[in-house]
């Protein structure tokens, strides 16, 4: 082709530039890069980030472009036998274009930061493409443990006698149906230059399979839940991205993770626990098993005296039907962390959406003979789950993220997500600034 130093050209048709919207600005790049990876070319440049999206500026174009170019470049393959046939040359390198030259510091610290942000995504849809029966509880100490040899991060794992002595009751009630034994999961990034600087805790629900435990899941689609514990990959996934970007702040993960699975042992419904906050709580349905792994993990959490706790959860099926697969539930107990979580959702493009917690649906959460259900009215799933999970959250500014439409896709493309790893990054490198 004359006039241009490249061997070969992809064009690719954006549509109106006044109509072209950052989801399909990113699908472009996304798209591209698969057409690319079947060319066998090792190199390309891309000037995709040079005209479009006008409004948004050069760091957040080049975010997202490395970020469509990493989720173009993923692939799971490895519980096949073989690995599906690839050309042999795969893309090595890859030039992002900017408009100016003043842009140039931006772009290149945006995909510093992007680069660091999509290892962590990577790691957290590894984790979540995983089958349960090699993701385990163990699976995910020992991926906390190599993370913290990797970054020098401190690691803990307690096991259930530990968790006995904490009176971790309602963790424990869910585990007790499993033959995996379970873990609480702490790694700590140390970053703040004042080095006893109140963390953001992160609390990721680790359920490393859910059938329902008693309450039993129907058939269809139960393999989907292997996804349950996309929470606690998207904290170790943070995790990575924080020690990679060696944010100067302090971060706390925190992952209760069990199997939630009937038995002999199983807890039943109508029994009832005593949590770690001293609260009993009265199990009415073995399947709203998040909530009580959760609420012992953000009991403990107090112990660090956080500047803010969030936790993220593949929590409620009604988060579904809510706001479908495209934005995750936002609750929280402070208006001004809800705001800070929200803007770093869209300066990520991964975004949430705020949902209400006020005082008039706690009314649904009444037992007859403890403090409180685990289940409250069907109407508005994801906010009485949410309520559940406030009444444990009392001591420090918190936030919850219900993942649960978010972080798996079904159907032919059905894998893990990497959500919310892009929004918790920008939030953690926001705090550090
Ligand atoms: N892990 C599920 C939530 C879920 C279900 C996420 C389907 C994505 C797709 C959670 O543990 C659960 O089972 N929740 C119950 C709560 C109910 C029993 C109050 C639900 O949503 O049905
Ligand atoms: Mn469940
Ligand atoms: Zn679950």
């Amino acid at each position: 082709m004359s006039g241009v130093p490249s061997d070969r050209v992809l064009l690719v048709g954006l549509g109106k530039e006044r109509e072209l919207g950052e989801s399909a600005f990113r699908k472009a790049i996304d798209t591209a890069t698969k057409a690319l990876r079947s060319t066998g070319a090792t190199e390309a440049t891309f000037y995709l980030a040079d005209q479009a999206l006008r409004k948004r500026d050069t760091a957040f174009k080049v975010e997202q472009a490395v970020l469509g170019i990493m989720e173009g470049m993923y692939r799971f393959d490895r519980m096949k036998s073989k690995p599906a046939a690839e050309p042999k040359r795969t893309l090595r390198k890859v030039v992002l274009h900017v408009a100016r030259r003043g842009d140039i510091a931006a772009g290149e610290a945006a995909a510093a930061r992007a680069m660091a942000i999509a290892e962590g995504v990577h790691l957290a849809r590894d984790l979540g493409n995983l089958p349960g029966n090699i993701c385990t509880p163990a699976h995910l100490a020992s991926e906390a443990q190599a993370l913290a040899r990797q970054f020098g991060m401190v690691c803990d794992v307690l096991e259930e006698k530990e968790l006995a002595k904490l009176g971790m009751g309602a963790f424990l009630a869910v585990a007790r149906g499993s033959r995996q034994p379970p873990k609480l999961i702490v790694l700590e990034h140390r970053g703040a230059k004042k080095k006893d600087a109140p963390p953001v805790v992160l609390v990721g629900k680790g359920v490393t399979f859910d059938t329902g435990g008693i309450s039993l899941k129907p058939a269809p689609e139960m393999d989907e839940m292997k996804f349950d514990m996309c929470g606690a990959a998207s904290v170790l996934g943070t995790m990575k991205a924080v020690a990679l970007m060696k944010l100067p702040l302090n971060v706390v993960g925190i992952i209760p993770a069990t199997e939630n699975m009937p038995g002999g042992n199983a807890v039943k419904p109508g029994d009832i626990v005593t949590t770690m906050s001293g609260k009993t709580v009265e199990i009415l349905n073995t399947d709203a098993e998040g909530r009580l792994i959760l609420c012992d993990a953000l009991t403990y959490a107090e112990r660090y005296k956080p500047a803010a706790v969030v936790d993220i959860a593949t929590l409620t099926g009604a988060m579904v039907i809510a706001l479908g697969h495209i934005a995750t539930g936002l609750f929280a107990n402070s208006d001004p962390l809800a705001r800070e979580l929200l803007h770093a959702g869209d300066v990520s493009w991964d975004r949430a959406w705020h949902l209400p917690l006020w005082d008039d649906y706690q009314e649904g959460l009444k037992s007859n003979f403890a403090d409180i259900p685990n289940i409250g009215t069907r109407a508005g799933g994801s906010i009485t789950a949410a309520c559940f999970l406030e009444r444990f959250a009392k001591a420090y500014p918190w936030a919850h993220l219900d993942i649960a439409g978010t972080a798996w896709k079904s159907g032919p493309d059905k894998g893990a997500t990497g959500r919310p790893v892009a929004l918790l990054a920008n939030f953690l490198a926001r705090r550090s600034a």
